[in-house]
């Protein structure tokens, strides 16, 4: 039965994983702020505590949870410590991810290989396993991609190749968990503001280059018919979405947030 609460979360629990910056941090509010208890995973502790206080301070519930999600018995330990604690997992959001190495293929070695499917690809596998364990008949997985999934970008296959492989388990988990009432989704951001994106602002020694900034924001806007970035929060809003029994009859699908960069058939 569909009503107008479609975004009210109360009583629910999620874990995000990536939660102590950028779509993490956004996501981690989105949710708690329509009442969801909100587990905030990352790999760095202090940030993970400050998206949990930020959250706390703007009137949501909130714990920070130190977590490398590239660590199989770590993920499965996490979601499980948080289903016994609240007896319940509703929403996980596998947001963690990074670009781990830039070059050509041809210069691809195993171990940059290895680093890019960890953590963009296997953490995502580790967070659906643990999640589908934990919720049992009911719950709403979120996976992550990225604009690279349907627009090849040379020197980024390490990234590219594990977000084109979320897709690919975002719709496998669909069928699989449909009958169990779990819908598995993935967000492709476009560009977006993020700790991410924020390098690309900072001149050869790592300071705040404004001017450079401006550039590389004209020139990414030149290719965006929105005509500029995206911010994390306007992420975190299909994130919401689907997390939510608004998005009731909504799994195996692919919600783009990147400003109509791409637009695939
Ligand atoms: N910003 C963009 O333009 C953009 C575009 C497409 C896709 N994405 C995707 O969105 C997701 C979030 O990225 P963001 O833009 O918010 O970047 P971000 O750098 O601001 O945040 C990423 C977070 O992930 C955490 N993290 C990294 N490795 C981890 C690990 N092993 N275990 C746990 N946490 C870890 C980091 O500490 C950080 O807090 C990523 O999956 C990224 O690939 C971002």
């Amino acid at each position: 039965m569909t009503s107008t609460a479609t975004f009210d979360l109360t009583g629910r629990v999620a874990i995000v994983t990536g939660a102590g910056s950028g779509i993490g941090r956004a996501t981690s509010l989105a949710l708690a702020g329509v009442g969801a208890v909100v587990v905030c995973a990352d790999l760095e502790p202090r940030t993970a505590a400050e998206t949990a206080e930020l959250v706390t301070a703007d009137g949501g519930s909130a714990v920070a949870q130190p977590l490398d999600v590239t660590d199989r018995a770590a993920v499965r330990a996490t979601v499980a410590r948080v289903h016994e604690r609240y007896g319940r997992l509703d929403i996980m959001a596998n947001v963690a991810g990074a670009v781990t190495t830039r070059g050509p293929v041809a210069a691809l070695d195993e171990v940059e290989l290895d680093r890019g499917l960890a953590l963009n690809l296997k953490s995502q596998v580790y967070g659906c396993q643990a999640a589908a364990e934990a919720m049992g008949r009911g719950g709403s997985i979120i996976n992550m991609g990225s604009g690279t999934v349907d627009a090849a970008v040379a020197d980024l296959a390490a990234y590219s190749i594990p977000k084109a492989g979320a897709l690919q388990l975002t719709r496998s988990l669909a069928r699989e968990l449909g009958p169990a009432g779990i819908r598995v989704n993935l967000v492709s951001p476009g560009y977006i503001l993020t700790g991410m994106t924020d390098p690309h602002f900072r001149d050869a020694s790592g300071r705040p280059d404004p001017e450079r900034r401006q550039q590389v924001i004209e020139r990414q806007s030149a290719h965006i018919p929105l005509g500029r970035p995206g911010e994390a929060a306007e992420v975190a809003s299909a994130v919401l979405f689907l997390a939510g029994d608004g998005a009731s009859y909504v799994t195996g699908q692919v919600i783009r947030v990147n400003g109509g960069s791409v637009m695939p058939l």
